[in-house]
């Protein structure tokens, strides 16, 4: 990070002219990119330092102006107002910045090996139970940060936390008794039995049976039953929960391939049923087990209230098992991190776990973090925020990004494979319009914004990526290639450095996105690059300029290329060379 060595400099540069009142990492703090691109690379705003120097911060600025000595690197400052603005010395830098990206390639912004290791769990659907929109938006999230975490350099474990242990196999079971087993075994079929025994529970709760279904049997005793049976591991109920596990399995992973996502481990929540008895001797040996209302768990205090570890009859809950969870991941991975990115719902579930975890006494509570996401509307195919069949959306979203396509981009290379272009295209305009949006806010999605090649979309980037591969070409048949070290005179045109000055700043980008596990950090970057080259373009010929010129104008593109193109991948989305 070319920018923060500068930034050393300056600070320390900066701080000698306060008579020792300011330290050097304090001044190195207080150093921003300004907003406003006019203003220079490097500013500092005086009024922290203004109270310390006993003056007015236009003051601070004029003063610290006129004393400082700039270092390498920094050619000019400029006091205004409150504020010290700085440039940087451009030849040097563009430099510096480009051959390092033409060195590097697709593989800018990744780091040697780290030591640290991560763990990221994410997606987490359950087996059985309806694929939740919320199952999207985590399953992308937790992609983009375990591929934003693997290119930096750290030892990733991707976890899908399945739902697989619980009493919807009893619902299902007890379904499957009443009406029988469907004639075709899929997802959708399971998922129909589910929703059908939970309604017939929920009318023989409230006594409000339909004629047809009267004289059925209690089906939520049934499902209990059954949960009760697989808990003890009896053979029949362990066959049909695993049979069960095999249907949705073998969706899942078709559905994780068309949508790009691999995991390292599938250990869900059935993983951890012969877990519990450490987690319970960790209880009972820290004696922090409390009964309320016939259950036992552990009084987190007002705030986080009574956190239910066992029910009343003494079986495992969902805190149960994530306790255990906890555990596992600690002992087996000695994780740094351990990320779980869940929906925002699940908020206090996260608080009681760290919370319990810290009243046993041990401490990697204090190493797991919560990623809590927003609502999404718009996006499923029933009302209630589920998918019927997450396979259907997908599917049309391909059709409508093959349309769009066809109608946006007129001019399309001959002899291209548009259904390539329409997956990369469909899938892109999905990720991208999913992560562009803080994770905790809502997001509300529209086929308008996610599929529009022109605005903040998946589309436009792959277009403006595919757009320099076009000019690529072009330059090629006029027997231009790009430079692989460029001279910084070559390049003097603002539009030019304003695009240099983004690039430097992509492995910063690619640290603050992994530091605050937030993708969007990633999406307004990739936007700001393509937005940036296409000014630069409009500005910058290549076929047509002085050969040198030409060239090194072209390697800027190149690496402009390689640096968007990363930066899709990071995001989970696919990339297609042509479009
Ligand atoms: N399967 C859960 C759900 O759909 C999410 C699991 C989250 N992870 C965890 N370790 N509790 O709500």
């Amino acid at each position: 990070m070319i920018r923060t060595e500068i930034k050393r400099a300056l600070a320390s540069a900066i701080a000698a002219t306060c008579d020792g009142k300011i330290g050097d990492d304090q001044c190195f703090s207080l150093l921003e990119h300004p907003k406003n691109r006019e203003h220079g690379e490097l500013s500092i705003p005086c009024f922290q330092l203004a109270k310390l120097l006993a003056v007015s911060p236009p003051e601070c600025a004029k003063r610290i102006a006129a004393q400082v000595t700039l270092p390498a690197g920094v050619s000019e400052v400029t006091p205004l107002g409150p504020f010290l603005n700085f440039r940087l010395e451009r030849k040097g830098f563009s430099e510096r910045v480009l051959n390092g990206v033409l060195k590097a390639g697709l593989a800018y912004g990744s780091g040697k090996k780290r030591e640290q290791i991560t763990v990221i769990e994410y997606s987490a659907p359950n087996i059985a139970k309806p694929f939740h929109v919320g199952h999207l938006r985590g399953t992308l999230i937790g992609n983009a940060l375990d591929r934003v975490h693997r290119h930096l350099g750290y030892n990733v474990v991707s976890v899908n936390h399945l739902g697989d242990w619980g009493t919807q196999f009893g619902f299902v079971y007890a379904g499957c008794e009443v009406w029988g087993r469907p004639a075709e075994p899929t997802v959708a079929a399971l998922v129909e039995l589910y929703r059908r025994a939970t309604s017939l529970r929920a009318s023989q709760d409230k006594n409000e049976v339909a004629e047809a279904e009267k004289g059925l049997p209690k089906i939520n005793e049934m499902a209990r039953a059954y949960f009760v049976d697989l808990e003890l591991g009896k053979e029949y109920a362990v066959n049909f929960w695993q049979w069960c596990l095999d249907i949705s399995m073998e969706y899942f992973l078709k559905t994780y391939s068309r949508l790009n996502v691999k995991f390292d481990h599938y250990t869900g929540e059935s993983f951890y049923s012969d877990k519990l008895e450490g987690v319970k001797k960790l209880l009972d040996d820290a004696g922090v087990l409390k009964e309320s209302q016939g259950a036992l768990g552990v009084d987190l205090g007002e705030e986080l209230g009574f956190a239910r570890i066992y029910t009343p009859d003494g079986r495992s809950l969902y805190l149960t098992r994530d306790l255990a969870t906890a555990k596992y991941r600690a002992e087996t991975f000695n994780f740094d991190r351990s990320i779980y990115v869940v929906g925002a719902p699940q908020t206090l579930h996260f608080k009681q776990i760290k919370g319990v975890l810290k009243a046993i006494g041990v401490d990697y509570w204090e190493r797991m973090l919560h990623v809590p996401f927003g609502h999404v509307a718009g996006m499923s195919t029933r009302g209630a925020g589920e998918f019927v069949e997450l396979n259907d959306f997908l599917d049309e979203a391909f059709s409508r990004a093959l349309t769009t396509y066809r109608e946006q981009v007129t001019k399309r290379p001959p002899g291209l494979d548009e259904q390539e272009v329409a997956e990369a295209v469909s899938h892109g305009a999905i990720v991208f319009s999913t992560l562009n949006r803080g994770c905790i806010k809502d997001v509300h999605f529209s086929w308008e914004t996610a599929l529009n090649f022109q605005g903040d979309s998946g589309p436009y980037l792959l277009y403006s990526a595919a757009r320099i591969s076009g000019i690529k070409e072009r330059a090629a048949q006029a027997g231009i290639t790009p430079a692989t070290t460029v001279r910084g005179e070559l390049l003097p045109e603002e539009s030019a450095f304003q695009l240099i000055v983004l690039l430097e700043n992509f492995p910063e980008i690619l640290e603050r996105t992994a530091a605050e596990c937030e993708p969007l950090i990633l999406t307004s970057f990739a936007i700001d690059l393509a937005s940036q080259f296409s000014k630069a373009y409009n500005e910058l010929q290549v076929v047509g300029a002085e050969k040198d010129v030409a060239e090194a104008r072209l390697a800027l593109f190149e690496a402009t290329r390689a640096t968007l193109t990363t930066s899709m991948k990071l995001l989970g989305m696919r990339v297609v060379e042509r479009m």
